[in-house]
């Protein structure tokens, strides 16, 4: 049994006292009822202090949303994984469609930066998803499949709770178009048949696959219902508490199915 997993991408949102408003108020519901979903937070990196802070004593992990391959040198602009450890962060979003559209990010980064993350002892998330297009042409499955084997082909996951994919189709991000819950369930399958022949059935089986793309309260328990679908990656509506908490307690209204 997969462990419901639910985070929040913040993207390039919030000034720090928003930040600590909004994580304070989910962490401090959080707090007076325990959660069976896992729960995460990432800030943008130039806010992971006031988030950690905010977080303390709570059970919400903190995340970033991108880290470089390499653990120091001369990358300018860039954040190593070390350095978001010792930030406080238990996981890395990797390989975010924003990242792959607006900043050319390839598979073949996101492989590297995806060992990188495991081996410095983080999580990741790589999202992985097929563009509105790429679905018009039937090209869904192939696409999912090419993104498995380029961005994680070869990893050696010995805890699949380590890993986590993301299935963010890139037409539902920000649009409000969400996929159906068939749909989506049906993406999913295909993505843990891939896992399976990438890092071998048994991992396969451990690795929660979150769904992302216009995830809301309204729709958060149909989706999470779904037998492959083990959680959400939520942008827009973790911005805000209430409806963060809500999509959090879909996810243990499933849990407890
Ligand atoms: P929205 O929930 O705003 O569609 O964003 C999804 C996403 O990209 C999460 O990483």
């Amino acid at each position: 049994m997969r462990q419901p997993f639910v985070a929040g991408n913040i993207k390039m949102n919030l000034n720090r006292a928003e930040t600590t408003a909004l994580l304070s108020a989910v962490a401090g519901s959080l707090r007076q009822s325990a959660s069976s979903v896992e729960v995460a937070y990432c800030p943008p990196a130039a806010h992971l202090d006031v988030a950690r802070a905010a977080l303390a004593g709570s059970a919400v992990r903190l995340g970033a949303q991108n880290a470089h391959w390499e653990s120091k040198g001369a990358f300018t602009g860039e954040v190593s994984p070390a350095m978001l450890r010792e930030a406080g962060c238990g996981l890395v979003i990797l390989g975010h469609s924003e990242r792959r559209t607006l900043f050319g990010e390839t598979d073949a980064d996101v492989l590297r930066k995806t060992r990188a993350v495991l081996e410095a002892g983080l999580d990741a998330v790589v999202c992985v998803g097929e563009t509105e297009a790429e679905r018009a042409a039937g090209a869904t499955e192939v696409v999912l499949a090419r993104q498995v084997v380029g961005s994680l082909g070869g990893l050696d996951i010995q805890d699949p709770r380590r890993l986590t994919v993301a299935y963010e189709p890139v037409w539902a991000i920000g649009t409000g178009n969400t996929a159906t819950p068939e749909m989506a369930q049906a993406a999913h399958r295909v993505l843990r048949g891939e896992l399976a022949k990438a890092l071998g059935a048994h991992t396969a089986e451990g690795i929660r696959i979150q769904y992302g793309g216009s995830v809301k309260p309204d729709n958060a328990e149909a989706l999470l219902a779904q037998p492959d679908i083990d959680g959400a990656l939520v942008g827009g509506a973790c911005l805000e508490a209430s409806s963060f908490l809500a999509i959090i307690r879909a996810g243990e209204a499933t849990a407890r199915r």
